[in-house]
């Protein structure tokens, strides 16, 4: 399947045989758990099976909570409140659940900027690429729906805002708000669907990540020196790389315990730390909080939401070119998923030839630059909508669309790269000289 020659599973006992010509399911196993991986693979890399494990966790947590959750806009706030006391192990369940939620965000967010440094979104690895924008696509859409599911302050008036994004459609904006909430505003009719959604959209990630998976083992994974591995024989190919099984696994599963260490120190004694102390007090529909503010992980492409106001040129010159169709309200939300798809065109505006950031010496300012303003804006995202955290904002925002839509297609033209290395078994020898043999 890889294209990377290396051993395949040969079924010996005479039932192995008799199952094999049936359902290969062991070879698939096999192939999937003994894959040849570079071996020159660093840190970065370990976020996948991080990312894994946090959408099993949230499924399992989630499976149970729903055991004692009541989708009723007389009993949601009660019904957690409820777990929190009174179920066995209640409290932990739900702490895991929500901090879950944010363990998923940081590890998709480090595993995304993994791969915008290390060029893995570069030919030929665009699916995986893409599939990972779909995932983004439905963690953002399931943290949001979760969000709602307390019945809290936070929830009702969060999700009262997101859905008024969609009211600022031009033409079709309030008939299609009216039908996403199932009436005029959030009330019963939302809530219920947003459960059913909630609960179903974990699978459909489920269902995208062994997608995901299926397309970096058919081109193979990237690696730090982002050259490929030599595919002519099995003795250069074993040169390159190392199986799955059980050097990575046991490289990630210790990165993972560390990981989890701090993720239990969190749960067990900050669990409200990134929450809201809003989201205690139950929804009210006549009391709108001072400040409504999203989970933290949505805070950059909010800072870009409210970015665009009706002082800012560019809005204007849109709105003015559309006859006003295009307002601030729409502007804003067209920003905030445009952020997001170039994002998910970068293996078509990056024009390099080099793939890892490694060799790139401007690049990697640029880069860092990014990392720098993706932080800025998720700090500005949580500040009031004025002076000068709105400027701030809208510096951010335009360096975000700079950054993939002009400098990363010019760098690519202007930029000398530095010297790689000619294979992965180079770039690991110069690395670790006394693991070579
Ligand atoms: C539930 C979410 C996700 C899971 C479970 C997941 C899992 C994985 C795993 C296990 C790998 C192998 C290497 C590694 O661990 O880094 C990988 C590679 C990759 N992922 Fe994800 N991923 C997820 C989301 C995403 C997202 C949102 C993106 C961004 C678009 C993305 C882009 C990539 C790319 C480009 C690679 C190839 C890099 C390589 O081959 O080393 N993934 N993913």
């Amino acid at each position: 399947m890889s294209g990377i020659p290396h051993d395949h599973y040969e079924p010996k006992t005479g039932f192995e045989k008799w199952l094999h010509e049936r359902l290969p399911i062991v070879a698939l196993a096999y192939d999937t758990l003994m894959i040849p991986t570079p071996k020159n693979l660093n840190w970065w890399w370990i976020w996948g099976i991080v990312l894994a494990f946090a959408l099993v966790l949230q499924i399992v947590t989630g499976v149970i909570l729903v055991m004692h959750y009541v989708p009723h806009v007389d009993l949601a706030f009660a019904s957690v409140e409820h777990i929190m006391r009174n179920v066995n192990g209640g409290h932990m369940l739900r702490y895991i659940h929500a901090n879950g939620a944010s363990l998923f965000f940081l590890a998709v967010y480090i595993h995304i900027f993994r791969g915008l440094f290390y060029g893995s979104y570069k030919a030929p690895r665009e699916v995986t690429w893409i599939i990972g924008m779909l995932i983004y696509l439905a963690m953002m859409a399931t943290g949001f729906l979760g969000y709602v599911l307390p019945w809290g302050q936070m929830s009702f008036w969060g999700a009262t805002v997101i859905t008024g994004l969609f009211g600022a459609i031009p033409f079709i904006g309030d008939s299609l708000q009216a039908w996403l909430l199932g009436g005029p505003a959030v009330d019963q009719a939302a809530l219920n669907r947003f459960f059913s959604l909630h609960y179903l959209l974990p699978f459909v990630i489920a269902a995208l990540v062994a997608v995901h998976i299926w397309a970096f083992h058919t081109t193979g994974n990237n690696n730090p020196a982002g050259v490929e591995v030599r595919r002519g024989s099995k003795a250069e190919a074993e040169k390159d790389t190392l199986p799955f099984w059980p050097y990575f696994v046991i490289k990630d599963l210790f990165a993972l315990a560390v990981i989890l260490v701090i993720f239990f120190a969190v749960v067990g004694f900050m669990p409200n730390y990134l929450g809201h102390p809003d989201n205690y007090i139950e929804a009210n529909p006549l009391a709108t909080p001072a400040h409504i503010v999203p989970e933290w992980y949505f805070l950059p492409f909010y800072a870009i939401l409210r970015a665009f106001t009706a002082d800012v040129w560019v809005v204007q010159a849109a709105s003015f070119l559309t006859g006003g169709i295009i307002d601030a309200k729409f502007f804003g939300v067209i920003a905030m998923f445009g952020a997001i798809i170039v994002m998910a065109l970068v293996p078509w505006l990056d024009t390099s030839r080099v793939r890892s950031g490694k060799y790139r010496p401007m690049f990697k300012w640029w880069f860092r630059l990014l990392v720098i303003d993706f932080l800025v804006l998720m700090w500005a995202g949580a500040m009031p909508a004025e002076p000068p955290y709105s400027d701030i904002a809208l510096i951010g925002s335009a360096y975000w669309f700079a950054y993939f839509l002009v400098i990363l297609p010019i760098l690519g033209v202007i930029e000398k790269p530095k010297p790689m290395p000619a294979t992965i078994e180079e770039d690991f020898v110069a690395q670790y000289p006394d693991a070579a043999e």
